[in-house]
């Protein structure tokens, strides 16, 4: 038997109920805050992700699944949605429409990971780009919307932290002093950090391994060497959080694992696995960088199934079930169910009957097993008189009804 692909999942009805549900109330709240959906190739040239996301991190030196197509080019499956999300920005001219402007998207990911809890080859993001405004409030609502989603889900068990890493002025200075701090023991650290140590310094401050995390206690912090541009987009973004009475934690930690960023970046954490469901910040030099005018922007993703974790952890939501079965044997009974059965779909009534030809039994058995609220018996007999027997399938009550959408939808409302 052919098996799905290492890291990849089957989403089942089981399941994709739930999942629907927390895709409806997520979008309900990305239109409160008038975020337009967008929809983006599932591959794009590689290049785009290289000057995007960035030549030295994980996702582009480790993790891309990239392929030359029939015509020589070198193609990538999307890792993450922002770069996507931008190029289409530039693309379509977008920064003549009203500004900001506020994309959201819901989309499959694709990157080569050591697949592990909370870790897949394909996942899905439902992510936000508010594009257009350098302001601080922008990085705020951007978190607003964010913290409002675990409210609407019912996920209490959420931290938010949050740091600066500057713009790339107070970044060069402090990676010089980050760069003294760490070459002093550069041997130590593991070998990952220390291809990190020329390009990508700040990397090392989130390196995952306990001798790493040994030596970065002491290291020099970002937020102690911000300009003074930074240091008050900063404060504002803090000062703002607590007027919003949305509780935060400063985490120096945090440099995140793409380069687009400048300035705010944050993380809502899982309280009980530790695991990051949603991460974001503002990435003001990346519209220059694709080729755009420079357009400062802010945005975040969370990773559906790592949320739909947390989703089941706190909410029981029971599968829709069909308000009635219409039972039916003979060429007379079937053309009355089938019109039956039209007529209250609709009007939006969940309806199931034979398709099978089953015999009556088969059918009851069947009805009995989908949980169908209510059961209606067509058989000789109802055709002859039109009136046919109801049965509350929790309660057992039986009624005779009359073979009239009308009456019908007054036993089963
Ligand atoms: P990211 O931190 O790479 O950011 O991913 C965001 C979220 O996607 C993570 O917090 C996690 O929940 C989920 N995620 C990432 N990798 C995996 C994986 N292998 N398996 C399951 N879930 C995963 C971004 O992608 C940025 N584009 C976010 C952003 C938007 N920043 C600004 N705008």
């Amino acid at each position: 038997m052919i098996q799905k692909p290492k890291g990849t999942k089957d989403l089942l009805p089981e399941e994709s109920y739930k999942w629907q549900e927390v895709e409806k109330n997520i979008k309900q709240v990305l239109d409160n805050y008038n975020f337009k959906e967008i929809r983006v190739p599932v591959f794009e040239h590689t290049e785009l992700f290289q000057r995007g996301v960035g030549e030295t991190t994980d996702v582009v030196q480790k993790e891309m699944y990239t392929f030359e197509d029939k015509g020589g080019r070198s193609i990538t499956l999307r890792p993450e949605g922002t770069a996507g999300a931008v190029r289409a920005y530039i693309e379509n001219g977008m920064a003549s429409m009203p500004n900001p402007v506020k994309l959201w998207y819901n989309m499959g990911m694709y990157r080569y990971e050591n697949v592990q809890k909370g870790r897949l080859r394909e996942f899905h993001q439902i992510g936000i780009e508010l594009i257009g405004s350098e302001s601080s409030l922008a990085d705020i609502e951007t978190i607003l919307v964010a913290s409002q989603i675990f409210k609407v889900l019912n996920i209490p068990n959420i931290k938010l932290n949050i740091n600066s890493i500057g713009c790339p002025k107070c970044r060069r200075e402090y990676q010089k002093i980050l760069k003294e701090f760490i070459g002093k023991n550069l041997d130590k650290y593991c070998d990952t950090c220390k291809t990190r140590f020329e390009k990508n310094p700040m990397r090392i401050l989130d390196c995952k391994e306990k001798k790493c995390k040994e030596l970065n206690k002491g290291a020099p912090k970002m937020l102690d060497y911000l300009c003074e541009e930074c240091k008050e987009h900063f404060e504002n973004v803090k000062r703002m959080l607590e007027a919003s009475g949305i509780k935060y934690e400063i985490d120096s930690s945090i440099v995140r694992g793409l380069d687009y960023y400048t300035k705010t970046v944050f993380e809502f954490i899982d309280g009980e696995s530790g695991l990051t469901v949603l991460g974001g910040g503002r990435y003001d030099g990346l519209i220059e960088e694709l080729g755009g005018q420079s357009v400062p922007a802010v945005g975040f993703a969370t990773g559906m199934e790592r949320l739909m974790e947390m989703y089941n952890e706190n909410n029981e939501l029971n599968e829709k079930v069909p308000d009635l079965y219409i039972l039916s044997n003979g060429i007379e009974e079937n053309r009355k169910a089938l019109e039956i059965s039209e007529e209250l779909r609709k009007e939006n009534y969940i309806i199931e009957k034979d398709v099978c030809e089953r015999s009556f039994k088969a059918q009851m058995k069947y009805a009995n097993k989908i949980n169908s609220k209510y059961l209606l018996v067509i058989g000789e007999n109802e055709i002859k008189t039109n009136i046919a027997k109801i049965k509350n399938m929790e309660t057992g009550e039986e009624k005779d009804v009359n073979l009239n959408v009308q009456e019908i939808k007054k036993c089963i409302r």
